[in-house]
């Protein structure tokens, strides 16, 4: 196993859902983390959790992938010892509304093309070149099930997560001939705030994506990530897909009544 013992692991999105399971399962490995988000009171207070936890470093940030500046100057100056990046977890990311195309909010659109695509674009700009100059780091992007699986009402989603597959793959080409890793963990229905984000709020309407099944945990994501993260350098795991066992696809997921379960 490769070992991740005071490397540099950047998570973006770490304030809660995947991005916050996958801090958990690094600092189990000694790494220290690079934490970011945007609600930096609870990425604080769950940055004490870790370090008393495990005793690791971490250096939180706040960090809106959306806005370019706000990227470059925060990568820019970060403290010294936290520039040397080994492993970026472009995590952050969202799913907000559910429409027609023709009903669609164009917020709503603006929203998920600038955090999930845009936002990764900033943050790998700003991080693969000093991966490359100092011949060492791994990016594992958070795609999704939806990048290639399209369903109703998922246009700009399912658009969204397609382009971040495609950059997975380019940036692969791009980068080979140098030690840099790029992997994809593309995860089906998983249980965390996702839905209630994509709902704006409605939490009873966002219960009902879970309803019936066993999701999958950002747990079992994290995991993945973790696996990937921890191969030998000469071993680059390409694509991670997991799915909940009772979801087959995206639009096909076998629910059971509450009475039968
Ligand atoms: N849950 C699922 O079923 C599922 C399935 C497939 C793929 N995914 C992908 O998994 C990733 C993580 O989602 P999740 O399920 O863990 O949802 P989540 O619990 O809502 O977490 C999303 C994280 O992204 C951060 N974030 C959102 N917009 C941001 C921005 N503009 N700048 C910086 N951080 C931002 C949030 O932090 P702040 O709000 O504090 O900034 C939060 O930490 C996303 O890319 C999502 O598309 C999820």
């Amino acid at each position: 196993m490769h070992s991740l013992k005071n490397k540099i692991v950047f998570i973006t999105g770490a304030s809660s859902g995947i991005g916050a399971s996958c801090a958990v399962q690094f600092a189990r490995q000694g790494a220290k983390l690079l934490l970011a988000a945007r609600r930096m009171e609870r990425l604080d207070a769950f940055a004490d959790g870790l370090r008393k936890k495990f005793s690791v470093d971490i250096h939180t940030i706040h960090l809106d992938v959306r806005k370019r500046s706000e990227v470059e100057s925060t990568m820019d100056t970060l403290p010294s010892g936290w520039k040397k990046i080994s492993v970026l977890v472009n995590n952050a990311g969202l799913a907000s509304g559910m429409a027609t195309i023709q009903d669609g909010d164009v917020d709503d659109w603006e929203k998920m093309i600038d955090t999930n695509v845009k936002g990764l674009l900033y943050v790998s700009r700003a991080v693969i070149p000093g991966m490359i100059q100092r011949g060492e780091g791994h990016v594992i992007n958070i795609g999704s099930i939806a990048g290639y699986e399209f369903y109703p009402k998922g246009n700009v989603y399912c658009a969204t997560k397609a382009a971040v597959n495609a950059l997975t793959n380019t940036m692969r080409l791009d980068l080979n001939g140098t030690p840099i890793r790029v992997s994809t963990i593309d995860p089906g229905l998983v249980e965390t705030e996702f839905s209630i984000v994509r709902f704006h709020g409605d939490k009873e309407r966002a219960n009902k994506t879970y309803e019936g099944i066993t999701p999958l945990t950002p747990d079992d994501i994290a995991d993945a990530v973790l696996y990937c993260a921890t191969r030998s350098p000469h071993v680059n795991i390409q694509q991670v897909v997991l799915t909940p066992t009772a979801q087959a696809s995206t639009t096909i997921v076998h629910r059971v009544q509450t009475s039968q379960k």
